[in-house]
Formats: structure tokens, sequence, C-alpha cells
């Protein structure tokens, strides 16, 4: 039985993409494995430190979305970063050992600091980023690490700073391996990645009335206009989601290459699958976030039991490190 960890970061409700993303493997990996799945509020400070009113809330939002979807507390330990005070420790040792070089070619930093200009990025922090995650990886011995595509380099970043740590103090950090998820592409309702910044998504536990307004604008094929007009459906984001949602999708495929079916049509049938799945979600998750002492009961159990594994672990660094 291997140990896994992953997190996200605080900065609102989760969506779709999420969920086909990430959650819906973190929930298989319960069964499976040790789990520590982490609201990585830290995290959020290194792009977000001028504003940390919303982080809280967001950390209550978000664990209620994990539990909504079928993460069980009972199973996995939830919790959040900054309540598990080793993590800014073992943070330090290895920003001792880490090369400036390693970071400044990490191609997340180049991209984000190219990509994001309506914040100041220039802060030590937010260089730091990748020292973080693996100070949170390793502070638990994971073996498996769930991440997207986007956070490879940090996991092999991890690997470096582990060996090197390894090298220098005797062999103390476990070498982490990423687990992929088997991304079904989840596309925004523009088409695009869907993303909170985009203002393309749909949320876990979205309304009936918000999810009927969501299709309604879902960018199909412009091609298609009447509804025996011959469309593409690969391009089309209503097909993506058929693709998901809908067992008889290569029927629908052909159906709409021949113009048997309008797009009118199409998404109403969507909409109804969709609202199918998102409705004991919707439900779910109400009486979740009604219920904030149980959230924070979860949170407070989950850091607790893993301060138990993070001061294991910063014991045997110290020792290491002959403090
Ligand atoms: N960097 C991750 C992201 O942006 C979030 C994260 C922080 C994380 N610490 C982690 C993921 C540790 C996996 C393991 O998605
Ligand atoms: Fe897209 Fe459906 Fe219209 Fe085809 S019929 S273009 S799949 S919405």
């Amino acid at each position: 039985m291997g140990r896994v960890l992953s997190g996200i970061r605080p900065t609102g409700r989760l969506h779709l993409g999420h969920y086909f993303g990430a959650l819906r493997n973190w929930v298989e990996f319960q069964n499976e494995c040790e789990c520590y799945y982490m609201s990585a509020d830290w995290h959020a400070l290194t792009t977000d430190y001028a504003d940390t009113s919303k982080l809280d809330e967001n950390t209550l939002e978000m664990v209620a979305d994990w539990i909504t979807v079928g993460i069980d507390p009972e199973k996995s330990v939830l919790f959040k970063q900054s309540k598990v005070l080793q993590h800014s420790e073992l943070f330090l040792v290895l920003s001792m050992i880490t090369p400036l070089s390693w970071l400044q070619r990490c191609p997340t930093y180049k991209e984000q600091i190219n990509e994001i200009k309506n914040k100041d990025l220039n802060n030590y922090g937010f260089l730091g980023y990748p020292i973080l995650m693996s100070a949170d990886i390793l502070l638990y011995k994971a073996d498996i690490v769930p991440v997207g595509k986007d956070q490879l380099s940090h996991l092999e970043l991890t690997r470096e700073i582990a060996r090197r740590f390894n090298n220098f103090y005797g062999n103390i950090l476990v070498e982490p391996q990423e687990k992929l998820t088997k991304a079904a592409r989840v596309p925004g309702l523009d088409g695009r990645k869907m993303s909170k910044s985009y203002g393309n998504s749909i949320l876990l536990g979205e309304s009936d009335d918000i999810l009927k307004d969501k299709v309604k604008n879902m960018f199909t094929d412009p091609l298609k206009i009447k509804k025996d007009d011959s469309g593409h459906p690969h391009g089309c984001v209503v097909f993506a989601f058929h693709e998901i949602f809908n067992k008889e999708c290569k029927k629908r495929e052909k159906e709409c290459e021949v113009g048997a079916i309008g797009c009118v049509a199409c998404k109403k049938q969507l909409m109804e699958m969709l609202s199918e799945f998102m409705k004991p979600l919707t439900e779910k998750r109400k009486d979740l976030i009604a219920d904030k002492a149980y959230l924070e009961n979860v949170i407070d159990t989950g850091s607790q039991k893993a301060v138990e594994i993070a001061q294991e672990t910063m014991r045997e660094v110290r020792r290491a490190l002959k403090f």
C-alpha cells in the first residue's frame, strides 16, 4: 500500500475540469492507498499575497467540494497546509540546497511570469513555489502524486531535490512518482480549457437554472445553422460533453455529421444528462456547506493526523542535519 499526496490551491469553488482532471482519481486512490489531500493555502500566497481574506472560506468550500464528489474523511486525511508548520521548516531546509538555476529554468515559472500581468510576481516566494511543493510531498514520504501534466516539471524537481538532500545528509527522503490523470479533456463553455479565470466553467453543485443558461451559451459548430445542416462534432463543445456523459456519443457523432439532429435538441439532451449528474452533488454540497462546524472538524482532525507524520519526518531530517 503506497502513500498518496496531492493538493489544490484554495482559490475558489471547484468545477467539472477539476473533477474529471483530478478528483475522480483522488476518489479511486482511497481504496488502494493511504491518502493525504491538502488545501495548499500557503501556495495560494505565492501569487495572491495581497488579499488573503478569502483563503479560509475557500478552503472550507473546497473541502465541501471534495467530500461532495466522494472523498471520504474517514478514509483519507484532508488537511490544511498552514496548519502543519513542518511544511515551512522543510521548505526552509530545502531552500538552502536548491540551486537557483533549477527554479529559474522551471517552465511553469517562465510561463507564468510572462503570462500573468495583473499581479507583481517578482517575489521570492513565487520563484520558490516548487520548493514548497517539494516540501509538501517529501514531508509525507509520498510514493505517488496524482497531478495534471502541467505539474510534471515540479515532480521532476522534487525528485532532484530529494536526491540532493539524500546525497548530502543520508537516505531519508523518498523520490515520488507522478500519477497522471487519464483526463477526459473538459473544455470550458467557450472551447478553451475550463478555468475559473476564463469565466467559462461549470461549478460542482451548479443549480439547474444556471446549468441551463450555461449549456445554452456553449459554443457549437458555427457552420451548422439549420437543424438538418451537416455538422462537425469535433470542435463542438456540446459534443465534447456528450463524449463524457453520453454512452451513445458515437451515435450522436453520426447524427450530427449527417444532419439528423439540430443543436437545440442536442443541447437539450446534454442539459438533461448534466442535470442528472449534478443533482445529487448539488444536494449533498448544500447540506455540507450548511454545516461549517463539521467541515472545520474534518480539517482540524485531518491536520492533526498530518502533523503526526510530518513530525516524524522532521525528526529524521533534523537528526540528519545534526541539529
Ligand atoms: N502546485 C499544485 C497546483 O498548482 C498544487 C500543489 C501544491 C500540489 N502542493 C502540492 C500538488 C503537492 C501536488 C502535491 O496544482
Ligand atoms: Fe454540436 Fe450537437 Fe450541434 Fe452537432 S448537433 S454541432 S454535436 S451541438
